[in-house]
C-alpha cells in the first residue's frame, strides 16, 4: 500500500488510473483545478472502486499549496497527468501551455524536492515522436516537437532526463502514450471534451449519439492499406493498469526511463469506424474530406519495452475499448454536466 499524489486526477486518464490505484489498495489524493474535469468523476471514482480519496481543488503551479499538501501527508510518489492537451489551442496560446505544462511540472518537482518525495510518474504523449522516420517506434526514436503541446512534453522529458541524472534518489518514469481510447467499463466514467472533439474517438461517439451528423475523414490518400491514417489506439483501462506498473517499477529502479503505452498494432481511421459499428449496433456516417494540417500518416508503438520492464501489455481489444466507449456515451449523453449536483 502505497500514498499517491495523483494530480489531473478527475480528468479522463487520472480518473481511470485512481480507480486502478484504488483497487490495488492504494491511497489517492487528487489535485485538480477542474479547468477541462468535474469533480463529480471522482466522486463516480470512489463508487466504483467501494473506497474514499482525498480531493484537493488547486493548482500544480500554486507553490504554496504545494508545500502545504507535502507537509501535511507523506507521499511515496505523485502521478502526474495535470495539463493542457489540445494541439490547436496550443498554437493560438503557446504561452497558456508553457505555463501549465512546464512551469506546473517544474512547480511540483521543485515541492517534491523539498519534501524528499523523488519517485515520480510522467503522462507524456508518442507526440514526442513527431512524424516517425520508422515504426513501430521504439524509445529510441528522436524526440521532437511539431507544436508548443508536443514542445512542452519535449521540454518537461529533458527536464526529468536532467533531474534524473543530477540526482540518484529520483526515479522517473516517462509514460508516452498512444493513443488511449473507451471508457471503464461499468459507464460510469470517461472521456468527456468540453467542446467540439479534436480526437477521433470522442467524435465517433457523438456522431453514433446523433449530437454531430457525421464523421469527417481527415483524408483517404495516405500510404495506408486503406488510404485513412492509421493509429495506435488502446483501451484507457490498459493504459490505467500500465500506471500501476510503471509506480512498482518506479519504486524499484532509479533513473529516467521513458516506456511507450501502446498495443504495437495500427488501426485505420476506416477501421475503427467499422469495429465501432459493429461493437455497438450503431451506424457512423462520414465523408471524406481534406487531410488536417499537421496529421502525419501512420504512428504505433513498439510496446516491447512496457513488457519487459513493467511486465504490461494492452489486454482490451478495439471492439471492448467501443462497446465500454458508447456504454458511457449512451448512459452520460451530457457528460458529467448531465448530473444534477449532490
Ligand atoms: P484531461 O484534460 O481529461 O485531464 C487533465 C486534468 O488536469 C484535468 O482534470 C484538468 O482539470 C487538470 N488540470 C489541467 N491543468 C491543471 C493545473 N494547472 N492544475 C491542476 N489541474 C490541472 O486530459 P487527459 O486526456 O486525461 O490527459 C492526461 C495527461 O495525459 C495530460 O498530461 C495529457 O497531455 C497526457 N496525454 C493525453 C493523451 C490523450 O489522448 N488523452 C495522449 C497522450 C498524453
Ligand atoms: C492527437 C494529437 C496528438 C496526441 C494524440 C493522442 C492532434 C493534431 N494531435 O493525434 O498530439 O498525442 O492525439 O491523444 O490533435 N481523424 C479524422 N476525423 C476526426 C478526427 C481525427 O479522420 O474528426 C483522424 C486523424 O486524421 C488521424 C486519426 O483520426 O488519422 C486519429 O486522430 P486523433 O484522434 O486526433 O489522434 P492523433 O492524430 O494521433
Amino acid at each position: 500500500m502505497a500514498r499517491l499524489l495523483v494530480t489531473g486526477g478527475a480528468g479522463y486518464i487520472g480518473s481511470h488510473t485512481a480507480v486502478a490505484l484504488l483497487e490495488a489498495g492504494h491511497e489517492v489524493v487528487s489535485l485538480d483545478n477542474y479547468s477541462n474535469s468535474s469533480p463529480r468523476a471522482l466522486e463516480r471514482v470512489s463508487r466504483i472502486a467501494g473506497r474514499p480519496l482525498t480531493a484537493v481543488e488547486g493548482d500544480v503551479r500554486d507553490a504554496a499549496l504545494l508545500k502545504r499538501l507535502f507537509a501535511q501527508q507523506p507521499f511515496d510518489g505523485v502521478i502526474h497527468f495535470a495539463a493542457l492537451k489540445a494541439v490547436g489551442e496550443s498554437v493560438s496560446k503557446p504561452l497558456a501551455y508553457y505555463d501549465n505544462n512546464v512551469a506546473g511540472t517544474l512547480a511540483l518537482l521543485q515541492a517534491m524536492q523539498s519534501a524528499a518525495v523523488t519517485c515520480f510518474v510522467f503522462s507524456s504523449s508518442a507526440t514526442v515522436y513527431g512524424a516517425p522516420d520508422e515504426l513501430p517506434i521504439t524509445e529510441q526514436a528522436p524526440i521532437r516537437s511539431t507544436n508548443p503541446y508536443g514542445a512542452t512534453k519535449v521540454m518537461v522529458e529533458q527536464m526529468l532526463r536532467d533531474l534524473a541524472a543530477a540526482d540518484a534518489a529520483w526515479s522517473v518514469v516517462s509514460l508516452r502514450y498512444f493513443n488511449p481510447i473507451g471508457a471503464h467499463p461499468s459507464g460510469e466514467i470517461g472521456e468527456d471534451p468540453n467542446d467540439i472533439p479534436n480526437n477521433l474517438f470522442p467524435f465517433i461517439c457523438q456522431v453514433a449519439a446523433g449530437r454531430r451528423e457525421r464523421l469527417a475523414v481527415f483524408g483517404n490518400d495516405w500510404p495506408t492499406a486503406d488510404g485513412t491514417g492509421v493509429r495506435d489506439y488502446l483501451h484507457v483501462a490498459d493504459l490505467a493498469a500500465g500506471h500501476l506498473r510503471a509506480f512498482d517499477f518506479a519504486r524499484r529502479r532509479r533513473g529516467f526511463t521513458p516506456v511507450n503505452l501502446g498495443t504495437g498494432r495500427g488501426v485505420s481511421v476506416l477501421q475503427l469506424v467499422h469495429a465501432f459499428e459493429a461493437a455497438t449496433g450503431r451506424s457512423i456516417p462520414f465523408s471524406i474530406v481534406e487531410r488536417r494540417p499537421g496529421d502525419i500518416a501512420a504512428c504505433w508503438a513498439d510496446p516491447s519495452a512496457a513488457a519487459r520492464l513493467l511486465g504490461w501489455r494492452a489486454e482490451r481489444s478495439i471492439e471492448q475499448a467501443c462497446a465500454d466507449g458508447w456504454r458511457w456515451q449512451s448512459r452520460n449523453p451530457d457528460g458529467y454536466r448531465g448530473e444534477a449536483a449532490t
